[in-house]
């Protein structure tokens, strides 16, 4: 292992030496030193009311070693929490406490998922895969929702919600880059999100929102009368309105965030839970204030990956239906749960999904 730790060192400094080369040479003869299109990373004005409290070290561990990337987290009616991991399990934690491996399905590329409103109370979760689409999972088994939408593939969905008529609504993060190169979505400046609907009763998926920059999680609000959809690198979420006059049109609900929104989740009185992750560490801001440095660093993979995602640190903010952070939880180390990627409230607990750990967190609130 030392050696391949090595090695990649190694392989890392070649790669900052080359990426250097080509980037001076790009900048003198290809963009001029004031090309636009530099991605502007805005100072974080929707600051914590109390910054680097430390509280995400207190997470309980729930499932450790059973849960693989356990990237989103979801409850049903009955209190059972679901989550999909990274070899392809639904599991599900029962109200006695026991992780069941309740489904199974042929991915690597598990995201965002819900559990459906149905009236018959049967269990039923729809998940994103980043690969497949929008998939159903029930008793009966497995099956696609979702696998095209206007005639071309559905690619790279990451995160759904249910209203309670059924409509879903999901977030598709790039129509470009897919889920194994999502770093390239930062380094290239051009938004290729989606924010799109699901009728189940036409069986019909169409685009809502185009032009997003990494359209990651949805959340409706309580009253179902509009719905908010994050961008990740560009440090906001929008509101899209559902109902009323407004009815069609988006506005801005949150932006200026002290981190990168992941998923965005309601919590039971209104108020919303939105994961913040620290996509650009402060030591690599360098590489995106020049463009020709992002463009060369593109053409290598390892090291687009390298600057991109500290995975060092955790942080989970909760925000007023007003659009105002009422308060926040992080862990400036990350040492106990990093790079968390979802949270969940309930019954007075965050359940933290993570990309980067074994287990779900657990916090008392
Ligand atoms: C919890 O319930 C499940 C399903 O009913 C059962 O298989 C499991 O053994 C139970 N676990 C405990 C600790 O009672
Ligand atoms: C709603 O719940 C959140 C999370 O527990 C809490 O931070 C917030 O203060 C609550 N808001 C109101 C208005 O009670």
């Amino acid at each position: 292992m030392a050696t391949t730790w090595r090695d990649g060192q190694r392989t890392c400094n070649w790669g900052i030496s080359t990426a250097i080369l080509l980037a001076v040479s790009l900048q003198l003869f290809l963009f001029s030193p004031s090309s636009p299109g530099v991605l502007e990373i805005p100072p974080p004005s929707s600051v914590l009311p109390a910054p680097a409290n430390g509280r995400l070290q207190e997470v309980i561990k729930l499932g450790e070693g059973l849960l693989k990337q356990p990237e989103d987290v979801a409850v049903n009616k009955r209190g059972v929490v679901y989550t999909a991991t990274r070899d392809g399990w639904i599991k599900r934690l029962l109200r006695n406490g026991t992780w069941e491996s309740w489904r199974r399905i042929e991915s690597e590329s598990l995201l965002g998922l819900t559990t459906a409103a149905t009236t018959a109370g049967d269990d039923r979760v729809i998940v994103c895969d980043a690969e497949q689409g929008l998939l159903e999972v029930g008793e009966e088994g497995v099956r696609v929702l979702v696998s095209h939408v206007d005639g071309a593939e559905l690619r790279f969905a990451d995160d759904v919600i249910g209203s309670s008529d059924g409509t879903l609504y999901f977030s598709v993060a790039s129509t470009k880059h897919s889920f194994r190169n999502w770093e390239l979505d930062m380094l290239e400046d051009k938004p290729h999100g989606q924010l799109l609907t699901y009728d189940p009763s036409s069986n019909v998926a169409s685009v809502l929102l185009d032009n997003l920059g990494f359209a990651n999680g949805v959340a409706l609000s309580a009253d179902e009368d509009y719905l908010v959809v994050c961008e990740t690198w560009k440090y906001r979420c929008l509101k899209y309105w559902l109902k009323g006059e407004m009815k069609g049109q988006t506005e801005i609900f949150i932006d200026n965030l002290p981190g990168a929104p992941d998923n965005i989740k309601l919590a039971p009185n209104g108020s919303f839970w939105i994961a913040l992750l620290e996509t650009i560490p402060n030591r690599l801001r360098f590489v995106y204030r020049s463009r020709a440095f992002r463009y060369s660093i593109r053409a290598i993979p390892e090291l687009a990956k390298w600057v991109v995602g500290s995975y060092k640190k955790a942080m989970v903010v909760n925000v007023g239906s007003d659009g105002k952070i009422i308060r926040g939880f992080d862990d400036p180390t990350g040492k106990v749960m990093a790079f968390v990627t979802s949270a969940l409230e309930f019954d007075g607990h965050l359940y933290l999904g993570s990309l980067h750990t074994d287990f779900v967190g657990k916090l008392p609130l």
